[in-house]
């Protein structure tokens, strides 16, 4: 069995930050997604894994290396454009041969990993397993249609859902999902959607089987999506401190402070964590942020935030919450007159002021 994470596509919903890297690296509880990602193959037990990369690709590749530190071997197959789901499974036939593949998208992350699946994919003579979830609002998403535990009908945000079973992003398959990419038409928004692909080896008659997971997942591919992840995986840290806290800083709840950490006269309340080499002072870190590394926060508040590497803020007066702050930002107070908002932000930034 093999691995497939896709790490390409657009990623406009993430923007700016998707404008200078991949959102997959983005990091949740300090740790880039896609390292989730790995690891849940890796304790299935594949260990041959592919990654579609775009144009975020060296930055990827940086990051992941050869897999080796997961347990893993990885191999990086270049997708030209990001053209679709079923696309990108298209661009690694090489890869894959005739394997059967676990197809992870590199941007969800499932609590409870996928060893159940894999296991029951491997035992199994079906050409495809989906892994669905049961949502609220199924309208949203990809939703299945069920009739006696087989997959009948795949539908794209349905205004009136057949059923509440979201697809999640991991799908397991057998090469005979190749002939059906190729007998697939891109859809109106110009990919070669997975779905079809699927629905497409239903038509044929093939065996397609549901795996109903009842655990937290989430897909990433927004900013609300991403912190309510970062709360998640905070929850389930063990507090643990490598850096040096000063007398006057009080900590309460699961608190991580990594490697070289400095803190002074501040109030850090989790669950939370404290990057490498990151400094604070003067400060207060609520519930659900997450610092990575090489930052300095000095004379300011904030909670339920994501804070990326290299950034500094300080003197900001009111506290900040909810947000993503991308790497080496700076965010402060200008002591300069007339007293106003001075913004130097990239394309497709938002401020909520
Ligand atoms: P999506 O989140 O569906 O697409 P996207 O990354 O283009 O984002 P947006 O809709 O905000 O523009 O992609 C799911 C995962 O698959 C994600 O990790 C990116 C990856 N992907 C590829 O590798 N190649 C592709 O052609 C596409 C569309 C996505």
């Amino acid at each position: 069995m093999k691995g497939l994470i896709l790490s390409g596509g657009k990623g406009t919903r993430l923007r700016p930050i998707t404008h200078t890297g991949a959102k997959q690296l983005i990091p949740i509880a300090n740790r880039p997604i896609l390292f989730y990602a790995i690891d849940a193959l890796a304790q299935a037990g594949v260990d041959d894994v592919g990654i579609i990369i775009g144009e975020t690709g060296p930055e990827v590749r940086d990051a992941v290396g050869d897999g080796s530190r997961f347990g893993v071997r990885v191999t990086y197959i270049e997708q030209d454009a990001p053209l679709g789901l079923a696309h990108a499974v298209r661009t690694a036939r090489d890869f894959l041969g005739d394997d059967r593949f676990v197809m992870y998208l590199g941007d969800n992350l499932i609590a409870d990993g996928i060893v159940p699946l894999v296991r029951e994919f491997e035992g199994s003579a079906a050409e495809a397993m989906i892994l669905l979830a049961s949502v609220p609002e199924p309208q949203r998403f990809g939703v299945a249609e069920l009739r006696e535990g087989r997959v009948v009908r795949l539908v794209e945000k349905p205004p009136v859902p057949p059923s509440d079973l979201a697809l999640v992003g991991v799908y397991l398959f057998s090469s005979s999902v190749f002939d059906a990419i190729d007998r697939i038409e891109p859809s109106a928004r110009g990919e070669l959607e997975i779905t079809d692909a699927i629905q497409r080896l239903i038509d044929d008659g093939r065996d397609v089987v549901p795996h109903i997971i009842t655990g937290w997942w989430k897909d990433t591919g927004h900013l609300g999506d991403l912190l309510e992840a970062n709360r998640m995986l905070l929850d389930t840290l063990e507090p643990r401190c490598d850096g040096r806290v000063g007398e006057d800083v009080r900590m309460d709840g699961k608190v991580v402070v990594e490697a070289g950490a400095e803190l002074r006269n501040c109030v850090v309340r989790g669950p939370a964590i404290i990057g490498k080499r990151t400094t604070i002072d003067n400060a207060y870190v609520g519930p659900f942020t997450s610092i990575y590394y090489d930052c300095a926060i000095r004379n300011a508040e904030l909670e339920n935030s994501i804070v990326l590497e290299k950034t500094r803020i300080h003197d900001v007066t009111g506290k900040i919450d909810g947000s993503l702050i991308g790497k080496e930002c700076l965010v402060s107070t200008s002591p300069l007159r007339p007293k106003a908002v001075r913004l130097m932000l990239g394309d497709h930034s938002r401020v909520e002021l």
